[in-house]
């Protein structure tokens, strides 16, 4: 089957953001390295935590949940996965200081997965601790699936001493229907995804009626057993059948949202008193998370040439 100009734009932007070569040079890069910061700047709050807790307030200001991750993944550097753990532990002091009782995020690969599953749960322990300390909720998200089983194991080990501690899970992973029956039985929060990693055929879908009936047919579980869960997307003809089946109307049921990305949507949810999440993100890591963003919708491609061009660029938080 042919594949569209938008697919294949989504599939090299994808092994571009994963290409080691591409991102030390855009680093190194004195021209290239704030033109491509200046479009990273509609998703991303900042390259500092100061500009995630300030942009988080903001938008906590306007009545928004907020979820704040330090970003990163894939760090296979033992010295570095410490110092990502820590950065987690001092944002999560600072927004304990200002009794922000909210959600912070992290992907176990940050903070040692890619050294050794031990390592992460080991850092995540210490992070949940301090998070639990201040009523902050730590949110796991979820990787490329030959790293699933890892993930779900080091969060059910997790969430047994930590109960805020929550998972992410992909529904465009065929195995999702049955993790599901088992997370339920955990106390965390479940955050539900279409997925952003791209998979082979045997173990997902792709962007389909289907999924959005699979992704449905989760969070429809997890309503029935009354679950914590973030229903976490911008598709909007789903969520307007999420709507229709009065999900939202669940008090521990909450629509999330991605920061820069249809900030109209959640807007108008907001205002028919509905809990809207706003997921933000900041660090130097800003590289991969925008071309991911990019390929999820190649039309930010134009966006993205707009914002490095357009020094009057509207920060994203104003669209809220
Ligand atoms: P879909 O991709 O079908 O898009 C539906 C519509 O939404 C599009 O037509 C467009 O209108 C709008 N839209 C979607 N993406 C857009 C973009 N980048 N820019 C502008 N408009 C866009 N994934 C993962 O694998 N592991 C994880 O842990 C997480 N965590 C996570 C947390 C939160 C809070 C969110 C919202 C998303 C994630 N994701 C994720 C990403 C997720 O898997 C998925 O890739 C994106 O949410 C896009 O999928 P949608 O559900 O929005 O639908």
């Amino acid at each position: 089957m042919m594949k569209t100009p938008e697919v294949q734009v989504a599939q090299v932007l994808k092994s571009v953001a994963r290409n080691e070569h591409i991102k030390s040079y855009i680093q190194q890069s004195n021209e290239l390295y704030p033109l491509l910061l200046k479009a990273a700047k509609r998703f991303v709050t900042g390259e500092n935590k100061q500009e995630g807790i300030e942009i988080a307030n903001e938008l906590i200001s306007k009545g928004y949940f907020i979820s704040l991750e330090y970003i990163g993944e894939n760090i296979t550097d033992l010295k570095k996965c410490i110092k990502a753990k820590d950065e987690f532990l001092n944002l999560i002091e600072e927004m304990g200081s200002m009794s922000i009782k909210q959600t912070v995020s992290l992907d176990l690969s940050h903070i040692g997965l890619s050294v050794n599953p031990e390592t992460a749960y080991i850092h995540l322990l210490q992070i949940a601790k301090k998070a639990n300390m201040y009523g902050i909720t730590l949110m796991i998200s979820m990787e490329e699936s030959s790293k699933t089983n890892d993930i779900l194991d080091i969060y059910k080990k997790a969430s047994e001493q930590y109960p805020n501690v929550g998972i992410t899970i992909q529904a465009h992973l065929y195995r999702s229907n049955n993790d599901i029956q088992e997370l339920i039985r955990y106390p965390g929060k479940i955050r539900v995804v279409k997925g952003a990693y791209q998979e082979s055929a045997e173990v997902a879908m792709s962007r389909s009626k289907e999924l959005n009936n699979c992704y449905l047919k989760l969070v429809e579980q997890l309503i029935e057993a009354n679950h914590p869960v973030s229903i976490a997307t911008h598709d909007e003809t789903l969520i307007q059948e999420i709507v229709h089946r009065q999900y939202l109307n669940h008090p521990n049921v909450e629509i999330e949202m991605l920061y820069g990305i249809r900030p109209d949507l959640l807007s108008n949810l907001k205002s028919k008193e509905y809990n809207c999440k706003v997921y933000l993100t900041y660090g130097k890591e800003w590289y991969l998370y925008l071309c991911h963003r990019i390929a999820e919708y190649p039309e930010n491609l134009y966006r993205a040439v707009t914002d490095m061009i357009n020094p009057s660029l509207p920060e994203s938080s104003r669209s809220y």
